[in-house]
């Protein structure tokens, strides 16, 4: 089905991709960039003024869970309601998570989501596959997958024993048959059986507050798993990829093979950058909101993962969005924090964020003096576009890319806040933080589906994107 779509003529914007800084127009047509250059003039378009804004490339948030089901947990935001807040934030493309559950192959995992996903979809998408049985028949299916389906990475947890966990053995199997089809792993490092052992230590001594949910996952366990990862990664000849790294032990590791000449990456996440473990010292249950896994670090740690992102050791930015209500109501006790209100094992794992990170990294990070405006793009949008094979389609401003674009007013001032949000989550991490700079404008494909606080966009919109080879950066 092709779609006749109007053509737009952004006019006078200071556009910035990874490598460029200039003033010029882009004129858009069938949903892609026909051409850029100056004072163009082209009478079939609607001309949008962006002179005085930046236009960025839409960002990519590779790591996403909209309506994860966990069984005794799940997300309180839809596709809907999560792709719509995510495009709020200057957010065009997401990839969530397919994961395979007892009894599926990664297929089934996949279509199950691809169904789930295609109607309701604000943004374009698209699934990193959960594999948890590595079981023949599943090994069999990743091929075809990565070279058919457009599924080129895998994740798997090192955490959760008896939930989620695969043992070394079986992510040494995933990665050897992944790397040699041009798949990457992605990987949660934290040692779940250490983790498991310390958290029933501290239920068996009484100490149930959520506080305990970051004193039984100390950041040396997440060091050691990531160093384990790399290093099987190394013999399967796999690129491995880190997701929401949050330890300085891990960025070491990291930094180790990355030194060698290894294929490791990383990814971290705002709240790993702007908070820290003093927030579990908040009275009563309201540190719950903060239970997320990794959890919180420390400002030592903070800083380390500012400098890795200064010298490319992690080179992706995403948000882990995985939405919990702090309250119970409206949508039930399985998708708020409450559940775990007498032990800090049941807190539901996650935190809302998906429409919080290009303000927070352009505030925090550009107008700080710690990014520059190329660096910002490179770490919303190019790096996660190349690692996981959606450049050039996606990722720049080129001549032939879609028009995933954003208008952003690098003067006006807004204050982040859960009642500003449109997630469906009842709370923010960043509750009355102020941000200097916003989303103004936002085409998906083209189409203007933000303009300040109104949604134009359509649900079911988004669509599907298949992507090319993984971690072949
Ligand atoms: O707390 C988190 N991050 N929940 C989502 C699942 C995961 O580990 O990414
Ligand atoms: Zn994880
Ligand atoms: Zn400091
Ligand atoms: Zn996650």
């Amino acid at each position: 089905m092709s779609e006749v779509r109007s053509e737009v003529l952004i006019k006078g914007g200071r556009i910035v991709t990874a490598v460029d800084d200039y003033t010029a127009d882009i004129w858009v047509k069938h949903g892609r960039i026909e051409a850029i250059a100056r004072d163009l003039s082209i009478d079939s378009a609607t001309v949008h003024d962006a002179s005085g804004l930046i236009v960025f490339p839409g960002g990519i948030d590779v790591h996403t869970h909209m309506e994860f089901d966990l069984g005794a947990a799940q997300t309180v935001d839809t596709f809907e309601t999560g792709t719509r807040s995510a495009a709020f934030g200057g957010t065009t493309t997401i990839v969530d998570f397919a994961l395979q559950k007892q009894g599926d192959t990664p297929k089934q995992a996949l279509d199950r989501r691809l169904a789930a996903a295609e109607p309701q979809c604000c943004v374009d998408y698209s699934f990193h596959i959960i594999l948890t049985h590595v079981t023949p028949e599943a090994l069999a299916e990743l091929p075809d997958l990565v070279n058919h389906d457009g599924v080129s990475s895998f994740k798997m947890f090192m955490a959760y024993p008896g939930v989620l966990m695969v043992e070394d053995a079986d992510i040494f199997r995933a990665m050897r048959k992944v790397g040699a089809h041009g798949g990457m792993i992605n990987l949660h490092a934290e040692n779940g059986s250490v983790i498991q052992a310390l958290i029933q230590e501290a239920l068996e001594q009484g100490n149930t507050s959520p506080r305990y949910h970051m004193l039984t996952r100390p950041s040396i366990m997440e060091g050691e798993a990531t160093h384990r990862g790399i290093r099987i990664a190394e013999l399967a000849e796999v690129p491995v990829y880190f997701v929401h790294l949050s330890a300085e032990e891990a960025l070491n590791s990291v930094v180790e093979a990355r030194d060698r000449g290894i294929s490791a990456y990383a990814e971290t996440c705002p709240h790993y950058l702007f908070l820290d473990e003093s927030e579990y010292d908040r009275p009563g249950f309201e540190a719950a909101k903060y239970v997320m896994t990794p959890p919180l670090r420390s400002h030592a740690c903070q800083h380390a993962l500012w400098r890795g992102l200064k010298t490319d050791d992690l080179q992706i930015v995403s948000t882990d969005h995985c939405p919990f209500c702090y309250n119970e109501s409206p949508f039930g006790l399985r998708k708020s924090k409450q559940m775990g209100r007498d032990d800090f094992e049941k807190i539901p794992n996650g935190a809302p964020g998906v429409e919080f990170r290009l303000h927070l990294l352009y505030d925090g990070g550009v107008n700080a003096g710690r990014l520059s405006l190329n660096r910002f793009v490179q770490l919303t949008a190019t790096a996660p576009a190349k690692m996981f094979g959606l450049f050039p389609r996606k990722g720049t401003i080129a001549v032939g890319s879609d028009a995933d674009l954003v208008l952003f007013d690098p003067h006006q001032r807004h204050t982040l806040s859960a009642s500003a949000q449109h997630s469906n989550a009842d709370y923010s991490l960043y509750e009355g933080r102020e941000i200097l700079g916003k989303v103004q404008k936002v085409f998906l494909r083209g189409e203007l589906i933000v303009e300040g606080d109104r949604w134009l966009g359509r649900v079911g919109q988004g669509q599907f994107q298949r992507r090319s080879a993984s971690g072949r950066v």
